[in-house]
């Protein structure tokens, strides 16, 4: 039984990946999770320099999932590069960097500070809704997409996934735009524009007032989304929105995914990611499944 997938050359061993955003460096979860039994760890973005990202609150429960504005605060490129890769290198999984900027010279800056840095894919996050200047501003506009993926893939020196927002009217425009641009593959849906208000503060809960929601409820939004997209391109596909185990993974492989991440799961259970990837084997035994490609985008 082979549970292999390839992403642009790049061989993943398994079709789990974690979601950006949800793992951080994966530091923070080797002590309840096997990195090993993953496809890929996908990290939290990454910009040229450190961001302190929005003031708290920033994360509150929603029905079916949970808000978010952490607004991509991480360390920066440097301390990247010097400390979490080597920590993932450990592990015998693919490492994908997500990457962000606030303008289009950011994001080249941080693709060029990677070059030559041992990671395999790079993710480039046009997608977050927490930021008032970059992430989906760059990812709703096809134009805009298109020119600021064409920047970055010029200077990477790995295959480019980039990542799609599920705030669009068509995302397939975004998608078509972002491949004319040079994406060797996609990753959606990142989160969907949500609010929660405390009736009794008379208050928004996120101090930034709204994020961007995650969990189970987006399931069904982030499959249509994800089945069109794979209608409408042909670069692999990593499907995300509401995986929590096996048969949801399923659910995006046979709407044409080549690979899926787990993203708001990882909070409630950090094993799983590595539970998904056990699951989908175990499916694949039972069903007599000896390639994952015999039911990659069944759903005509
Ligand atoms: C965030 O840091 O605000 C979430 C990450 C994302 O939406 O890409």
């Amino acid at each position: 039984m082979n549970t292999k997938v390839n992403i642009c050359s790049v061989e993943l061993k398994n079709p789990v990946m974690t979601a950006s955003g949800t793992f951080g460096s994966g530091r923070e979860f080797s002590e309840f999770t096997d990195l090993n039994k993953l496809g890929a760890v996908v990290v939290k973005g990454v910009a040229a320099k450190p961001w302190q990202g929005n003031p708290p609150p920033r994360i509150a429960e929603v029905y079916g999932g949970m808000l978010n504005s952490v607004g991509l605060q991480n360390p920066g490129a440097d301390y990247f590069i010097k400390n979490d890769i080597p920590f993932l290198r450990q592990f015998d999984t693919k490492i994908v960097v997500n990457i962000c900027g606030h303008s289009e010279q950011e994001y080249i800056d941080v693709t060029e500070k990677l070059r030559g840095a041992d990671v395999d894919l790079l993710e480039l996050n046009i997608s977050c809704p927490n930021v008032s200047e970059g992430g989906m501003s760059f990812g709703t506009d096809p134009k805009v997409a298109e020119k600021v993926v064409k920047a970055v893939k010029k200077r990477a020196d790995k295959p480019l996934i980039v990542k799609l927002s599920p705030n669009v009217t068509d995302i397939t425009e975004i998608a078509r735009a972002a491949v004319s641009g040079g994406a060797d593959a996609l990753s959606l849906i990142n989160t969907l524009t949500g609010m929660k208000i405390d009736v009794k503060r008379r208050k928004s809960v996120l101090y930034r007032k709204i994020g961007g929601m995650s969990g189970p409820a987006v399931k069904p939004v982030a499959l249509a989304m994800v089945y069109k997209v794979c209608k409408a391109v042909d670069v692999p596909v990593i499907g995300m929105g509401g995986i929590s185990n096996a048969e949801d993974a399923l659910e995006f492989i046979m709407a044409g995914a080549t690979a899926v991440s787990i993203g708001t799961a990882n909070f409630t259970d950090p094993g799983a990611a590595e539970k998904v990837a056990e699951g989908i084997k175990k499916y694949m035994s039972h069903e007599g499944i000896n390639d994952l490609s015999e039911i990659r985008g069944i759903i005509d």
